[in-house]
């Protein structure tokens, strides 16, 4: 029995089930899309600030490194429906604090789930953290774990930030060897560059640079410092 009076319902012509009864024949409603984009957008754990990260307000035109970058990052949208399932369906933007990598790592994670396809946000540092700091609470270390591990889009944020210990390695190599092995999108930003993050553990950087092969980009230069220096 349904007490609701119309206003209080988002959709009235479906009474929000997103789906539409016609002659025993259910019809998906218009209004389905939208309510699922909604739904990725809550999982994928990204603020309104992050949300106005965008191509269209990134600024490339002042270095040519930063244009590179910048056409990797859209090459990366153009082609992810292709290569989704491929090994080489991964993105890291490595270096210089400051340039952009978050920037780039948003504009395209909003791309994808303006195109339906769900992302889910992890800042290293503070994920890791958490994860450890309830390590022995096994339903919520399988919760946490594997949701890094099985989401359609993994966007690591700042991976190494900090100093690291070996449990800070092996959750990292528990998620990125699970992704690996299926075939799971990454897309990665870090300061640091890929001989310092092959350093710390092969394994991890190894694998990363086989999933980024095609998009890999290192930036360089204390002037890209868009906090600082550009503006
Ligand atoms: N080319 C650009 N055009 C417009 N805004 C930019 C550009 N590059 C960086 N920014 C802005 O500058 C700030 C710093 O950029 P961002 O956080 O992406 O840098 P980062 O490389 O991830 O730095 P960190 O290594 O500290 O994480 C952000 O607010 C970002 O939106
Ligand atoms: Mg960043
Ligand atoms: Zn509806």
């Amino acid at each position: 029995m349904d007490l609701k009076v119309d206003s209080e319902y988002r959709c009235n012509k479906c009474r929000d089930m997103t789906f539409i009864v016609d002659e025993g024949v259910a019809f998906p409603c218009e209004c389905r899309a939208l309510r699922e984009a909604e739904e990725i957008l809550k999982r994928s754990g990204i603020s309104s600030e992050f949300r106005n990260k965008r191509f269209d307000n990134f600024n490339y035109y002042y270095d040519v490194q930063v244009m590179e970058v910048y056409k990797v990052a859209r090459d990366y949208v153009r082609d992810f429906e292709s290569i989704e399932k491929s090994r080489n369906n991964s993105i890291m933007f490595m270096g210089q604090v400051g340039s952009g990598k978050t920037h780039l790592s948003l504009a395209i994670a909003n791309c994808l789930m303006d195109r339906g396809v769900g992302v889910l946000y992890m800042g290293y540092r503070d994920s890791v953290i958490r994860i450890k700091q309830n390590i022995m609470d096994q339903v919520y270390y399988h919760r946490e774990m594997n949701r890094f591990k099985n989401c359609r889009v993994l966007l690591i944020d700042d991976l190494f930030k900090g100093s690291i210990s070996g449990s800070d390695v092996n959750i990292m190599f528990e998620i990125v060897n699970h992704r690996y092995f299926n075939n799971l999108p990454m897309i990665v930003s870090s300061e640091r560059c890929l001989s310092e993050i092959l350093e710390i553990d092969e394994g991890v950087g190894s694998r990363l640079v086989e999933m980024c092969n095609d998009y890999r980009v290192e930036i360089r230069g204390k002037r890209l410092n868009y906090r600082i220096c550009v503006r």
